[in-house]
């Protein structure tokens, strides 16, 4: 079975072909990073409306690319939520008519999910019992995995997401947009002995994170800091608060994952969502697993953001399982994972 996978639910436009025997055979993506950096940040209308411009030729272009025809095509998979209502719309729209008029099934995938399966594209998968640790831009989640769509939830945040608190702080340091990948690139040549954040929650027990307080706690150590300060100065203070802000959100959820590991008894932690793209973590997770013994995997730099190849990969897993929704379809801007039928 061969699914096309449809991922419009933020600022990225992605599409991929995943095929059952074969794998998966083609992706591409296009950002709209450049559109809303002006702003600061995604603007809603404007990335539903570059989604209608920009899906339908990178769908022709991904078939091109892997020199199939439409007929190749079983089933289609694309994010139902959550996300931006518009935004969302635009794929269900194209994926649901694509599906009806080639007479093939169609699901909407649940983006999160999606995340969360992106490291079974891999070349050495992750295998079920494991925890997984969710960190993307609206979502900061534990999750005990059992199987595909046998998803506890052990703890989540209850202000910002991490990826969140990342483009806050990024904004707020005047770094730039997107904030994730701005910071983490300013932390790499800062001091990490100049400042110490607090590591939220960690001083009792639970699961639950809280990001909120270590924006503010970087708001107040530049104004304190930089009275007098410009050029060079300025830059290195800037740089230093980044390296103690990523420290802090690194090593926090570093903490609870050990705990969930400790709490689920299982040895295998997965990482995914736009922050487990961040070299730290990665390296933090890697070294705290080689040490308690187990096995971190996360899945490769372009597919921790958001793509097509997840999409394609969640779908195909639930059709190839014989899912699939009715001739309408809806989006689901709020979703919880939980709610998701078992595979
Ligand atoms: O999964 P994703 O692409 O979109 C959502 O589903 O939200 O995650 C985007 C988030 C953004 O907040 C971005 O700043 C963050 O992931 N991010 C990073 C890095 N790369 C992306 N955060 C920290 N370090 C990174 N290298
Ligand atoms: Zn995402």
């Amino acid at each position: 079975m061969c699914v096309i996978g449809i991922e419009t639910s933020c600022d990225e436009t992605g599409v991929a072909l995943y095929d059952g025997e074969r794998g998966l055979l083609g992706h591409q993506l296009y950002s709209q990073v450049a559109l809303h950096a002006g702003y600061g940040g995604v603007v809603p209308e404007l990335a539903s409306r570059d989604h209608v411009r920009k899906l339908v030729p990178l769908l022709r272009g991904l078939l091109e690319q892997v020199g199939l025809e439409h007929d190749a095509i079983s089933g289609v998979a694309y994010t139902a939520g959550p996300g931006l209502a518009g935004a969302l719309l635009v794929g269900a729209a194209l994926g649901r008519s694509l599906a009806w008029a080639w007479d093939v099934p169609a699901i909407g995938v649940h983006h999160m999910e999606g995340h969360l399966l992106a490291p079974m594209l891999e070349p050495a998968p992750p295998a079920f019992p494991f925890v997984a640790l969710l960190v993307s831009g609206g979502h900061t989640q534990l999750v005990e995995v059992a199987g595909i769509g046998r998803y506890r939830l052990l703890g989540q945040s209850v202000d910002d997401a991490a990826g969140e608190a990342f483009d806050k702080t990024a904004k707020m340091l005047g770094l730039g947009y997107p904030g994730g990948p701005v910071l983490a690139a300013r932390a790499e040549r800062g001091d990490p002995t100049r400042f110490r954040f607090p590591r939220p929650m960690t001083d009792r027990p639970g699961l639950d994170f809280s990001f909120s307080g270590l924006k503010t706690f970087a708001l107040t150590t530049l104004q304190r800091e930089s009275a007098g300060l410009g050029g060079a100065e300025l830059e290195q203070l800037k740089d230093d608060i980044a390296r103690a802000f990523e420290d802090a959100v690194v090593d926090t959820l570093a903490i609870k994952c050990r705990r969930a590991l400790e709490a689920s008894g299982v040895d295998t932690l997965v990482l995914a969502g736009g922050v487990s793209a961040n070299r730290r973590l990665q390296a933090r997770v890697d070294l705290m697993m080689a040490e308690r013994g187990g096995r971190a995997c996360y899945p490769r730099a372009e597919f921790c953001t958001d793509n097509g190849a997840m999409i394609a990969y969640a779908g195909w897993q639930r059709l190839h399982a014989g899912q699939h929704e009715g001739l309408s379809f809806d989006i689901r801007p709020r979703w919880p994972m939980e709610s998701l039928p078992a595979v």
